[in-house]
């Protein structure tokens, strides 16, 4: 059996309490990774819970569907992005649902495969992708995109000011093939000052941001998980870097109000109504206690909000608990299709 660097999952004990699992509720972690939340959120939504999950990277869902095989019909993963979410829950018959859980960004099993060009530690192709279906690599980019292109991807969404510097090295070095080149490259160009963090960590994060979409997936991602939210439903998200967190944030605060329009409008003419309210008003971070134990855990900010306005389909969701007495289980639970489904991706 190959062997992989087991992810501990981060703010485990918030995300249950924020996510308020019951017993029969239904889940979806839009992160399923290697599965750990998603197996906290089926244990505390037993019995009669039912749990979609959902991960871009196949390797991922192979793990998490052999560690929630013991759940049987009341899981389901699914190997697909995120941002298809609406038409995932359409495809499998799953929305309203009391929760869903984004926890952004890599896994330690993406971060220690070498082969996958995410860290420096490792000499690796520059790939980056959370799917190999995706087209574009990390090595197109640092090797094809023109130099402005290249400083508009390091200065944005590395909030690296050594940007322009960064670019020219790059061109200058191209063909640039693995991972330990391009650090070596970004060293070159910016310097290395000791106790900083390593120069390249930015440059990295900047290409796998562009490499994966992941700012605009997950601008639209929130807004169709709101959506597939029932009455009271909430929203949990984890973010590992400002430019996340900075999103998350806006999109919950803007969704919570009831008037959008710009503070100079002399009236209101934007018909905005709010669909949420922010649980918790400060962002939850991890104890230091857990960061001691998983100091991958450091920089996470997790937000939660709460549906305020019931789902055309479902009214209040508090009486759609799934209920072993009751005969229109059925529409929460279908036990045939759940089991088919999860037979088919554990081949994948
Ligand atoms: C931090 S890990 C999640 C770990 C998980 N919560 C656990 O406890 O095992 C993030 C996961 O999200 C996945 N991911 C990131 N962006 C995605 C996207 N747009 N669509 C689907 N999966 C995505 C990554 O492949 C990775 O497995």
């Amino acid at each position: 059996m190959r062997s992989y660097t087991v992810h501990t999952p981060v703010l485990q004990k918030e995300v249950i309490e924020t996510l308020a699992v019951q017993p029969g509720g239904r889940y979806i972690d839009c992160t399923a990774g290697t599965g750990g939340h998603a197996s906290a959120i089926l244990k505390h939504s037993s019995p009669g819970g039912q749990l979609l999950g959902i991960d871009a990277d196949p390797a991922a869902v192979e793990l998490a569907c052999k560690r929630l095989a013991g759940y049987g019909s009341s899981v389901l993963i699914v190997n697909d992005n995120f941002v298809n979410l609406e038409s995932i829950c359409t495809e499998y018959e799953f929305s309203p649902v009391h929760g869903i859980l984004l926890d952004l960004g890599l896994s330690s099993l993406q971060l220690s495969n070498s082969g996958r060009g995410f860290s420096f530690q490792y000499a690796a192709p520059l790939d980056m992708r959370f799917s190999p279906n995706q087209k574009i690599t990390a090595a197109d980019i640092v090797n094809k995109y023109s130099e402005a292109e290249l400083v508009r991807i390091i200065r944005d969404y590395g909030e690296e000011t050594g940007s322009h510097r960064i670019a020219k090295y790059i061109i200058n070095e191209r063909p640039i093939s693995t991972t330990v080149e391009l650090a070596k490259v970004v060293e070159q160009a910016v310097g290395f000052k000791r106790g900083r963090i390593h120069p390249a960590t930015r440059t990295f994060q900047a290409l796998r941001i562009a490499v994966n979409n992941e700012l605009s997936n997950l601008e639209s991602t929130l807004s169709q998980a709101v959506n597939l939210l029932g009455f009271e439903g909430r929203l949990v998200v984890i973010s590992y870097h400002s430019l996340e967190d900075r999103i998350v944030k806006r999109f919950m605060q803007q969704e919570a109000k009831d008037c959008i329009c710009p503070p100079e409008a002399p009236a209101c003419n934007c018909q905005h109504t709010a669909t949420i309210k922010l649980v918790n008003k400060k962002v939850i971070t991890p104890s230091l206690e857990e960061i001691s134990r998983n100091p991958r855990s450091r920089s996470a900010k997790m937000r939660v909000a709460e549906r305020i306005v019931t789902h055309p389909e479902s009214g209040g969701i508090a009486e759609r608990i799934y209920n072993p007495g009751r005969e229109n289980n059925d529409i929460w639970h279908k036990p045939s299709l759940m089991k088919e489904i999860l037979r088919t991706s554990l081949v994948l």
